[in-house]
């Protein structure tokens, strides 16, 4: 049996295609657009994802057998709104995670209504991302897009939408839109009323590996499949790839380092933040539970440094320069909030920065400080787990900023952890295939579809030499942006 993930990113939608057993047949990437309007906004053109998904199915699917291909199933960028009207068209682009349009919704949410009263209803509070504050913005600033509103959706559930025809989200995604009451797994009638939506226009709730419908028969048509083809409702990507790389049970961590940087610890239990609520308390795809931080600009810092301002595509060769004694020594220190941040700030206006040079400063210790400033930010979040008596040893390591043996070095030394590169690399394409599975019977569960998956092929250590002195730059890190806060909204 052949079994399809579908990874819906943030630049690009990755498909995976796998044979049951867990051999990689092919990947195929797709990449659309992404708008800002304003700074700090950030959209999308639903319709592209669609477009690029079906596109890349053609692509994935040409020269297989098609007869053996059973279930399909997501990974998606989290918290974006997506919302239809009456004839289910979408009303206007979706607005997405990494927009911070909402500072005044999200204020209003965790000071007017209260963070404690929040977290009772939702186990979270308000961050500018989350789906809640973009409601109540669009009832602000669209309120004829706010009285057209039918349909309420997250990316993927969108692109689950279009292909089978059922309105539907899972836990773990509907988490991340603050209106789930996350530990009884249900709508919030709390939220509703706050945000002024009723449940109807929310979809219905699944387990990421339950079968929500099939393939609609035209676009199985399409793309040339005469069988039934089962849909399964997936998980948000940090979930999805939290499945791909093994992250299940009591205990374990997986990071990823795409255009977001998050740190994910599974539990096998609902796990209250109990006011320290800089990390998130969200559902996971297993069945169970999980917390998480997200900073908003990992490897798109890398990205932004490399293509908008050394005019450069070739990664590797500026990194090439970074020798090893270099590691722990630069005096450069760069804040990664190109999209203000969110994990542990939770501050829209915070802004990316460099700090420390000097005229022997180089091009190559700049870009140095890019990559360190990336971990430092995750080192924040670190810090909030171990605050909560979390101990965390080791975790794997995945997305685009992974492929870099440099910066998985720095990694390992920064958060002074082990880090372990599972076999696939492909986070929440690889654990949408297997949560298609676990939807087509394959596997029992997902904790079994994992044990006999996903496989450890390789580890960084850290050397103690090289964390004492990264420990001693984190914590000059940590000093500039507290020094740097109350500049970053005059200068907006
Ligand atoms: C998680 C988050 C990001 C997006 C990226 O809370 O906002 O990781 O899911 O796709």
């Amino acid at each position: 049996m052949l079994y399809i993930g579908i990874d819906l990113g943030t630049s690009a939608v990755k498909l995976l295609l796998m044979e049951s057993g867990g051999k990689i047949v092919k990947i195929v990437s797709k990449e659309y657009a992404l708008s800002f309007p304003n700074p700090g906004w950030s959209e999308q053109n639903p319709e592209d994802w669609y477009d690029q998904s079906v596109a890349g199915l053609k692509e994935l699917l040409d020269g297989q057998d098609k007869s053996q291909v059973a279930g399909i199933s997501f990974g998606g960028q989290m918290h974006g709104l997506v919302i239809l009207d009456k004839d289910d068209q979408v009303i206007r682009p979706a607005i997405l995670w990494n927009d911070g349009r909402t500072t005044a919704e999200t204020d209003f949410l965790n000071y007017n209504i209260g963070k404690e009263e929040l977290e009772k209803y939702t186990a979270n509070i308000a961050y500018a991302g989350f789906t809640a504050p973009k409601i109540l913005w669009i009832k602000e600033h669209e309120p004829e897009n706010f009285a057209k509103i039918r349909k309420i959706m997250l990316p993927k559930d969108y692109l689950a939408y279009r292909l089978s025809g059922t309105f539907s989200t899972d836990y773990s995604d509907a988490s991340g839109m603050l209106l789930l009451d996350v530990e009884n797994k249900c709508w919030s009638k709390e939220m509703c009323d706050i945000c002024g939506i009723t449940e109807e226009k929310l979809p219905r709730l699944y387990e990421s590996y339950e079968k929500i419908g099939t393939l609609k028969k035209d676009i199985a048509a399409e793309l040339g499949i005469a069988n039934e083809v089962v849909i399964a409702a997936g998980g948000g990507d940090n979930a999805a790839s939290a499945v791909g790389t093994g992250t299940v049970g009591e205990g374990k961590c997986n990071i990823s380092l795409g255009t977001s940087g998050t740190l994910f610890i599974s539990s096998d239990h609902f796990v209250p933040t109990n006011g320290h609520t800089a990390l998130h308390s969200f559902a996971h795809s297993d069945g169970h539970y999980h917390l998480m931080g997200c900073m908003l600009s990992a490897a798109s810092c890398n990205k932004w440094w490399n293509e908008e301002i050394l005019h450069t595509r070739d990664y590797s060769a500026e990194q090439s320069d970074i020798t090893d004694e270099k590691l722990g020594e630069n005096h450069v220190f760069y804040l990664p909030y190109l999209m203000g941040e969110r994990s542990p700030l939770n501050d829209p206006l915070a802004r990316g920065t460099f700090v420390g040079m000097t005229m022997d400063t180089t091009r190559s210790d700049m870009t140095q400080a890019v990559l360190e400033g990336v971990i430092f930010g995750l080192r924040d979040s670190l810090e909030v787990a171990r605050s909560l008596g979390i101990e965390v040893e080791k975790s794997t390591i995945v997305g685009g900023g992974a492929k870099s043996p440099l910066w998985r070095k720095m990694a390992a030394n920064i958060l002074n952890i082990r880090l372990e590169f599972p076999s696939s690399e492909e986070g929440p394409s690889m654990g949408g295939a297997m949560l298609a599975a676990v939807a087509c019977g394959e596997y029992p569960d997902v904790k079994s579809a994992c044990e006999k998956i996903v496989e450890i092929t390789g580890c960084e250590e850290p050397d103690p030499e090289l964390a004492a002195k990264y420990e001693k730059r984190y914590q000059q890190f940590r000093k500039i942006y507290p020094a740097l806060k109350e500049v970053f909204p005059q200068i907006q």
